[in-house]
């Protein structure tokens, strides 16, 4: 197993020299992983000029998988924009071709409390969104700021092909059929000729799956619907920037944004594990950063790539464990848990295993 290690900024050393830890005692215990670190982000700017270097995405295209941690800062906000850390992040996404990005939000028990929702709103969550990486309005052509009749216009274009929504459409319905068998595409079908589309290729699809029970939701309603009643969710379609949204917003259901793993596939299931948080630069190299989505995509990663089960689970039942015994980086700390740092938190994972 080839792993690609990027920590990028911000709190991704932090956070990735944690999962670092779980890696070592797998290999302690007989896997044979083979790591090498590159730089991504502000940090490939600061190394090579280049947020996404070429030696960089040469070591994630010849390795199995890639571990990322998190890019961006604000001493790189004013550089120009395809030198800025999201830039190299958006690039290896493409250039992988990782056009399924797999974001599942899920409580555990003890972090009911956390959560800013009503413990009996979010009590027992278990939702996947499948959010579409490579297409929309994030890469669509044309793109610009320009000046037009005298003043400034900025303008970005949604598309989507149908081959392109066929294929992630294909994803979330796989995985519903081995979830709850519910499948509901989010879109914008009442105004966006492009959520039309998207809308009727799902629709196409569906009927492959004649198990799953497939449901449309409008956007702004999903959003809605996903803090009022977040449970009647099992599986959630939808294309690169409604996904973006929803996911941020999913991750408070679960109590924390520093709890949410993702995994970011091709069409062979060679992938980016990555938590869906952002580098936080106001706690960076402070050792107070949630290490455990990162350690969750690391599970990910055995289950999606290397199919290997009993592993991921090992790790999803490590964390699961420290969460039981009361460890809590800041937060998710609640009154009467034991407060952690970032690398207190890797121990105590790597202990429970
Ligand atoms: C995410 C992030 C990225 C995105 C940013 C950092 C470019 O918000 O992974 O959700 O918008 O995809
Ligand atoms: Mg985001």
């Amino acid at each position: 197993m080839k792993i690609a290690v990027l920590p990028g900024d911000g709190i991704g050393p932090e956070i990735v020299a944690q999962a670092m830890k779980v890696l070592d005692a797998l290999r302690r215990d007989g896997l044979k992983i083979e790591t090498e670190q590159a730089a991504i982000g502000g940090a490939g700017y600061d190394a090579a000029g280049d947020p996404l270097p070429e030696a960089t995405l040469g070591l994630a295209r010849a390795a199995d998988a890639v571990l990322l941690g998190a890019v961006g800062g604000p001493q790189y906000d004013r550089l120009e924009r395809p030198l800025r850390p999201e830039r190299g992040l958006l690039r290896i996404r493409k250039e992988l071709n990782l056009f399924a990005n797999l974001r599942p939000a899920l409580l555990y028990p003890e972090l009911a409390g956390a959560s800013t929702l009503k413990p009996e709103v979010v009590a027992g969550l278990d939702i996947l969104i499948v959010r579409e990486l490579t297409g929309d309005v994030y890469f669509g052509q044309p793109r610009g700021i320009e000046v037009r009749n005298g003043e400034r216009v900025g303008f970005n274009t949604m598309i989507y092909t149908e081959s392109e929504i066929r294929r992630v459409a294909h994803v979330a319905f796989g995985i519903a059929m081995k979830r709850g068998k519910k499948l509901c595409s989010v879109e914008k079908a009442n105004v966006l000729e492009c959520s039309e589309l998207w809308r009727d290729v799902v629709a196409e699809v569906a009927r492959d799956y004649p198990e799953v029970e497939l449901s449309s939701m409008y956007v702004d309603n999903a959003a809605m619907q996903l803090v009022r009643n977040p449970k009647q969710f099992d599986v959630i379609v939808t294309g690169n920037i409604f996904g973006d949204i929803l996911s941020d917003e999913a991750s408070m259901l679960s109590g924390s944004i520093g709890m949410l793993p993702s995994a970011s596939l091709d069409a062979r299931n060679k992938g980016l594990y990555e938590p869906i948080h952002g580098s936080a630069p106001d706690i960076a190299g402070r050792d107070l950063a949630n290490p455990l989505a990162t350690i969750l995509s690391l599970a990910m990663m055995f289950k999606y790539t290397f199919g290997d089960e009993a592993t991921a689970e090992r790790i999803d039942n490590a964390v699961k464990k420290v969460i039981a015994q009361g460890y809590r980086t800041g937060d998710i700390w609640t009154e009467g848990c034991k407060r952690v740092s970032c690398s207190q938190m890797g121990d105590a994972v790597v202990a429970a295993m």
